[in-house]
Parts: structure tokens; C-alpha cells; sequence
């Protein structure tokens, strides 16, 4: 059988939808979110703009995003019964399995789940933005027998995310730069974990389980798992010297260094990443922890000299979030629960005009042989 010429591993460079809600222009070095430049859009709005702006396919006014977060509020809490999964499940459960748990489970509460009408998948991509920060941070807590957090309805979005975190209302530059964080990992195009979501979704599967299997894709560590990677690999080494013989001995095994390539930004770095490293370079400087900023600025330059390669957002998002004292464990379920919005718009989407996802295969197998 001749080889079919259209094969490509990975699916590298192969369009695999047709979309108006994001764009990776690689050229002109633009991250585009229906139109606008998500590195502008993080520098002067915020979040839930951006929420709006992927929902509803226009940025809001004031009156609009203040009504967004009153709704948002509303839909906070979640059934004590996903809380009592929780205190069921071992302690050694990984918070991005807890997640996908509770998310899962989420399903059977919602009145909406089989109506794939574009209405009903707005309200549930809504339920799920409200509800997912709960389960991340609330999750961890009762997993770590500690003290869980109400939501507080007089902090904003992110800054009730943070808190329901770490148990501290965040400073007013704490809560800007995670709100940032949370901008920035908001929507990115099609990587794995959207487009396991929009397969999914192709089958006219519910909302809740394109999620679900975008949560264990997110979770492996060429994906969303590399910022907890990368924050382990920052602690390993300490100081600039041992991160310098850190990346040197890695390199030399011929490993993957965390938080370094990208299969679309391939040699060049990832916009986000330059976004997130003036927010490290401001918070180590309010933190009193330049050495950190040092340290992931020499890693920088050592990887682009000797291997051509540049810094992903997970790589800059990782001593954010360290600085921010969230626990590491948390910094793959926060990209998580910020991407819910993407991955919302990309199942409505895929659910207003569907095809099914079935790809060939080039058999490379056996022929012809008879029991
Ligand atoms: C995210 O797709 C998205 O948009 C994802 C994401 C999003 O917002 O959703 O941006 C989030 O997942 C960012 C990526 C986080 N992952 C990591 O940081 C893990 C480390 N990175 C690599 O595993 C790798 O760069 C990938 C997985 C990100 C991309 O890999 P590709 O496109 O499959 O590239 P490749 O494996 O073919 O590598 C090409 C060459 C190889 O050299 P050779 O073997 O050909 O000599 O580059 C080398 C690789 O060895 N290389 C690396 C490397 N990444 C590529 N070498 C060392 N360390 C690395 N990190």
C-alpha cells in the first residue's frame, strides 16, 4: 500500500479547524483573540474582559463586565456532595485529578447537560468558570486536611481565586499580576488540550466531558504540567551557579528542559512569556527576591545560546506563582481553570457547526494473514 504523503506526526503544522476565536500569528509575533492582541488585552483590561470578549464576541463596557462578575458570584458554591468526593479520594491524588474529578462529577448537577443549543453551552461554560476555581483551590485543601475557603463575594474574581487559595486577601499588586496570569493563559489557538476538547465535542458529547479530557491532556508535563515542572527544577538548583549546572548536566542527557520550546513559537519566544517576565522582574523586586528573577533570566540566556531555544509562558508564570505562595501543585489546575473560558468558546463553537473527527491512518501492520 503506498505510503500516504499527507502524513504528519503530531499533526505538526496541520489545520485542524476553522475558527474566529484565536489566532497564533507567528509572523507578526501576535497572539489574536477575536481580533484584539491578547498581550494588549492583558496589559490594559483584565480577565473577565477577556471572558466577555471570547463569550460574547465583543469586549464589554464597564456596566457590562461589572454585571458579568455579579453573575459570576452567584454560581461560586458547589454541592457538598463533589466536597465530600473530595475527602473520599487518597491524599496522594494529584490536584489536576482531583480536578478532573470534580469537574466530572459536576456534570450530573447540571439541569443543562445534554441541550447542546448555543444559549445552554454559554450558561454551562459559565457554571464552569464560576465553579472551577472553587474546585482547584478547595480541592487541595480538603486533600491536605486543611482549612477550606468560602468564596468571598466582596473581592473580585481573581483575587477571591487567590484567596481561596492561600487564605490571604491578595495586596493590590498581588491581585493585578495573577489577574495577568490568568489573561495570559486564557486562550492560546489549538493545542492539545483544545483540541482534545473540540474531538470530543465533535461527537456531540457535553461540555463537561470535552473538559474532562482537556484536564488530562493539560496535565502532562510537554503541556500544561510543564509550570510545575519548571518551579521544581528553579528549588533543585537554588542559586544561579546550580541552575547553570543544572541545565548544563540536563542538556548533556539530552533531556527536555521545562518551560522551553514551543511547537508553534519553535525559535522564537512565546509573547506571553516577555509579559510575564516584567511581572516576575516587579514582584521579586516587591518581594525582596531579585536572586529568583536573576536565576531565570541566566537560564534564558544559557538556553537560547546553547540550544537555540526560548522561554514558554510556563516558564515565567512558575516563580510568579511561587512568589504569589501558591503551592506548586496548583500551578497546572490554575492554567486549567483559567483556559475554561478557550475551551468553552471552542465546544460552542464546535457544537454550532460540527464535523466529526475521524483522521486515517498510514497502516504500517501486516497483511493478509489467516487464522
Ligand atoms: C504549553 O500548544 C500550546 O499552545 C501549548 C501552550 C498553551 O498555552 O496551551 O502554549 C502551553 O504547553 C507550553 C509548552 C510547555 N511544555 C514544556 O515546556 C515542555 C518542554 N518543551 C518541549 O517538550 C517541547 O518544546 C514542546 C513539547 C513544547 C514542543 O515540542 P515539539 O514541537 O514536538 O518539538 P520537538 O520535540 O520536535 O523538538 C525539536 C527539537 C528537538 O531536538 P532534536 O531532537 O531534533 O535534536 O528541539 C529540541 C528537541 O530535542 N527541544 C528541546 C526542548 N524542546 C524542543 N530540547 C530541550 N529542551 C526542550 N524544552
Amino acid at each position: 500500500m503506498e505510503k500516504q504523503v499527507d502524513f504528519k506526526p503530531g499533526l505538526e503544522g496541520v489545520i485542524a479547524s476553522e475558527t474566529a476565536i484565536s489566532f497564533l500569528d507567528v509572523e507578526q509575533e501576535e497572539i489574536v483573540l477575536r481580533g484584539y492582541d491578547l498581550i494588549e488585552l492583558a496589559e490594559k483590561k483584565t480577565y473577565l474582559d477577556i471572558v466577555y470578549l471570547l463569550l460574547n464576541q465583543k469586549l464589554p463596557t464597564h456596566e457590562e463586565r461589572l454585571y458579568l462578575e455579579e453573575q459570576l458570584k452567584k454560581e461560586y458554591d458547589i454541592p457538598e456532595a463533589i466536597t465530600e468526593i473530595f475527602k473520599r479520594l487518597p491524599k496522594q491524588t494529584h490536584p489536576m485529578d482531583a480536578l478532573r474529578t470534580g469537574l466530572s462529577a459536576l456534570a450530573g448537577f447540571d439541569p443543562k447537560l445534554n441541550d447542546r443549543s448555543e444559549e445552554a453551552n454559554l450558561e454551562k461554560a459559565f457554571r464552569l468558570l464560576a465553579k472551577i476555581p472553587n474546585i482547584v483551590a478547595n480541592s487541595y485543601h480538603v486533600l491536605h486536611d486543611e482549612k477550606t475557603y468560602e468564596p468571598k463575594q466582596e473581592l473580585s474574581f481573581s483575587a477571591n481565586f487567590l484567596y481561596m487559595i492561600t487564605g490571604k486577601v491578595p495586596t493590590e499588586l498581588e491581585e493585578t499580576i495573577f489577574d495577568q496570569s490568568l489573561a495570559v493563559y486564557s486562550e492560546h489557538e489549538m493545542p492539545n488540550s483544545t483540541f482534545t476538547a473540540r474531538v470530543i465535542a465533535s461527537t456531540l458529547s457535553d461540555i463537561y466531558g470535552a473538559l474532562t479530557g482537556a484536564v488530562a491532556s493539560l496535565k502532562g508535563h510537554l503541556h500544561g504540567g510543564a509550570n510545575e515542572a519548571v518551579m521544581y527544577m528553579l528549588l533543585e538548583a537554588k542559586t544561579e551557579d546550580g541552575f547553570q549546572k543544572l541545565l548544563t548536566e540536563k542538556l548533556a542527557n539530552k533531556e527536555r528542559i521545562m518551560g522551553f520550546g514551543h511547537r508553534v513559537y519553535m525559535k522564537k519566544m512565546d509573547p506571553r512569556a516577555m509579559l510575564m517576565k516584567k511581572a516576575l522582574k516587579k514582584l521579586s523586586a516587591e518581594k525582596n527576591r531579585e536572586d529568583l528573577f536573576a536565576m531565570c533570566e541566566l537560564g534564558e540566556n544559557l538556553m537560547r545560546e546553547e540550544k537555540g531555544l526560548y522561554p514558554n509562558l510556563d516558564y515565567y508564570a512558575a516563580p510568579v506563582y511561587y512568589l504569589l505562595n501558591i503551592p506548586i501543585e496548583l500551578y497546572t489546575p490554575i492554567f486549567f481553570a483559567s483556559r475554561t473560558v478557550g475551551l468553552g468558546a471552542h465546544v460552542i463553537e464546535q457544537h454550532s457547526h460540527n464535523r466529526l473527527f475521524r483522521p486515517r491512518v498510514n497502516y504500517t501492520g501486516p497483511r493478509k494473514l489467516h487464522p
